[in-house]
């Protein structure tokens, strides 16, 4: 409900769009291998945040890259160009109060530490851990297995480097965790950065 304080005179900066909307924005960048678990988490931690009130906005590779970044490919100056105008997406819903879930590969430090940087204050970087064989069994796109047949070129961890985030707030290991305890410590971590106190 708009109150009579910061309407009709006001433009809204970001402190009051998070009045209005009853929390503190920020966000949760997923980052990791393909097969991770990074579309997973996302969707339950999404689900999750509804459930309790909040307004999130998911952002992903399989969604951009079908839209505003349908020109680009995989090579290291195009996945430079994808997360670059990710992360200036991410911002822009940042400063409208928005809690946004980014989940993207990020294979490299400069990809990595770029995010963070554009993103700035309110960055909340969580490496999605799982080793290469394990996404590679589970294949769950079949892409690993169109990667090793060389039907697809430049895949990550493939034919393509991933370098471990250096400095994550948090590291959830998807292949010695539950889902429901990776969510429990994603949520740890995030509700009180969120909630209005
Ligand atoms: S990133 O490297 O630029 O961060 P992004 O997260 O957007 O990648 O996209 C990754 C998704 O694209 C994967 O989950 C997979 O479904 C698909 N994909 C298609 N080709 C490749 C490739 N060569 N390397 C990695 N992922 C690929």
């Amino acid at each position: 409900m708009i109150t009579n304080e910061i309407y009709p005179t006001a433009i809204l900066e970001r402190p009051e769009k998070e009045i209005l909307l009853q929390q503190k924005a920020c966000v949760i960048w997923l980052m990791g291998l393909s097969g991770a678990g990074k579309s997973t988490l996302s969707h339950h931690l999404a689900q999750k945040l509804h459930e309790d009130g909040f307004l999130t906005q998911s952002l992903d590779g399989d969604n951009l890259r079908t839209g505003l970044n349908n020109n680009l490919g995989f090579s290291d100056v195009d996945r430079l160009e994808n997360i670059r105008r990710a992360a200036e997406v991410a911002k822009l819903f940042l400063n409208c109060g928005i809690i946004v879930i980014a989940s993207f590969i990020c294979p490299t430090h400069t990809t990595q530490n770029m995010v963070r940087n554009i993103v700035g204050t309110d960055f909340v970087e969580i490496f999605v851990n799982c080793p290469l064989d394990v996404c590679e069994a589970r294949d769950v796109k079949g892409l690993y297995a169109k990667a090793r047949a060389g039907v697809i070129k430049d895949f990550t961890g493939i034919d393509s480097p991933f370098e471990s985030p250096q400095s994550p707030e948090l590291i959830v290991n998807t292949h010695q965790n539950s889902l429901e305890e990776c969510i429990q410590q994603i949520y740890q971590l995030v509700l009180p950065k969120i909630k209005v106190s």
